[in-house]
């Protein structure tokens, strides 16, 4: 809603009405000194004056309030894995040694061109694990992947050792601030040197438990399935540590990793559920995009009727296809979505307008 009028913001800002009133035209938005203007345009025409408007309130208005876990609400959810590392080192082959499938063999150049999210259950429990393209032309879906992870674990060929991709994946992962365990993949291949790797990523800052460090060396063979069992319970003693926590019992929120446009089912997303838990038949809101839960489905294809903490779930009934890397809400009603969809389509138009207007103005000072 209205949350500020032109006189007040001026007095806030010791400016003139008219100033305010004049900016505002130059960001398309006509408006009299009694108007009211929303937290957007407010901050917006603000910002032109190097002011910055910081009431916690308005900017709630578009980014969803989410309301604090009491400590009694948490319950222990399972971790989510993200596997990173350079290209051809093996990490989809290691998730396939992992879930005993087949995914590395049909995909298309024997390179991974998407974000895989899949639920795997072991003896000690669950897992999600996301796999991640090694090629260097994804570096997004690799930030992505280390955001929304609560713990990396890092394949690196024994054979080739520390490479520019491994390289990248680890300032992800620290950037992040996510824990990291390395596998040492390709241990079966005569040319493989574990050392090697511990001492490259020693540089790194990665200084193995055994040479006095505090990171996890996992020597692993993808091929011949050696040193999975290993790696898992590596993986299930850093989240023990973490004791990681989510509220199953509000709203889901959750991350987009990847969406499409699916032929039969319209725009489909999968999500990645971060607190609270995704139902059938949710309203909910991601970027501009909206829609109401038709149908939520796992890694096999199978129906999911409820999407808990951690989990992968591919959902169906966007309005239109969502941004990877967007913040997905479940929301009250259609009416509230709708609502946030307008207020973030008309800041994404006064910010264009902006940009236009500040791309005239740097055209008309190079032709001057
Ligand atoms: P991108 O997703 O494209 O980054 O590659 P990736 O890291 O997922 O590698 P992938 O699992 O597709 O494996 C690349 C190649 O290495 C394939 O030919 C695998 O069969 C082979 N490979 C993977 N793990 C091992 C292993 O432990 N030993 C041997 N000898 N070969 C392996
Ligand atoms: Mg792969």
């Amino acid at each position: 809603g209205e949350v500020i009028t032109v006189a007040e913001l001026a007095r806030k800002m010791n400016l003139k009405a008219s100033e305010i009133i004049q900016k505002l035209m130059d960001l398309g938005v006509t408006a009299t000194i009694n108007d009211s203007l929303d937290s957007d345009t407010a901050t917006l025409v603000a910002q032109e004056f190097n002011c910055q408007v910081t009431v916690r309130s308005l900017k709630n208005e578009v980014e969803i309030h989410e309301t604090e876990d009491r400590p009694e609400d948490l319950k222990p959810r399972i971790p989510v894995v993200t596997i990173m590392g350079h290209v051809d080192h093996g990490k989809t082959k290691l998730l396939d040694a992992i879930r005993h499938s087949n995914v590395a063999e049909h995909e298309s150049g024997g390179i991974t061109q998407h974000i895989g999210a899949y639920k795997v259950k072991t003896p000690r429990g669950e897992i999600t694990f996301l796999d991640t393209p090694g090629h260097e032309a994804f570096t997004a879906m690799r930030a992505r992947g280390a955001h929304v992870t609560d713990i990396v674990v890092l394949v690196v060929s024994a054979v080739e050792g520390v490479m520019p991709q491994t390289i990248e994946a680890l300032n992800h992962a620290k950037a992040a601030q996510v824990p990291i365990i390395v596998a040492v993949n390709k241990i079966d291949l005569p040319e493989a040197s574990i050392d090697r790797v511990k001492q490259q990523l020693s540089e790194q800052g990665l200084l193995p438990e055994e040479w006095g460090g505090d990171t996890m060396y996992i020597p692993v063979s993808a091929l011949k399935k050696i040193g999975i069992e290993e790696l898992l319970e590596a993986i299930l003693l850093q989240a023990e540590m973490m004791e990681l926590k989510a509220n199953p019992n509000k709203p889901g929120v959750g991350y987009v990793v990847e969406s499409k446009m699916d032929i039969g089912r319209g725009a489909v997303a999968t999500v990645i559920v971060k607190n609270g838990s995704i139902r059938i038949g949710d309203y909910f809101v991601v970027g501009t995009t909206m829609g109401r839960v038709r149908g939520m489905f796992d890694d096999t294809g199978a129906k999911v009727s409820v999407a808990y903490p951690s989990y992968p779930v591919e959902i169906m009934g966007f309005d239109a296809v969502p941004e990877a890397g967007d913040k997905f809400h479940v929301v009250e009603s259609e009416d509230f979505a709708k609502e946030i969809v307008a207020k973030r389509l008309e800041l994404k138009r006064i910010e264009e307008t902006n940009r236009i207007k500040k791309i005239q103005m740097e055209n008309a000072f190079q032709s001057l």
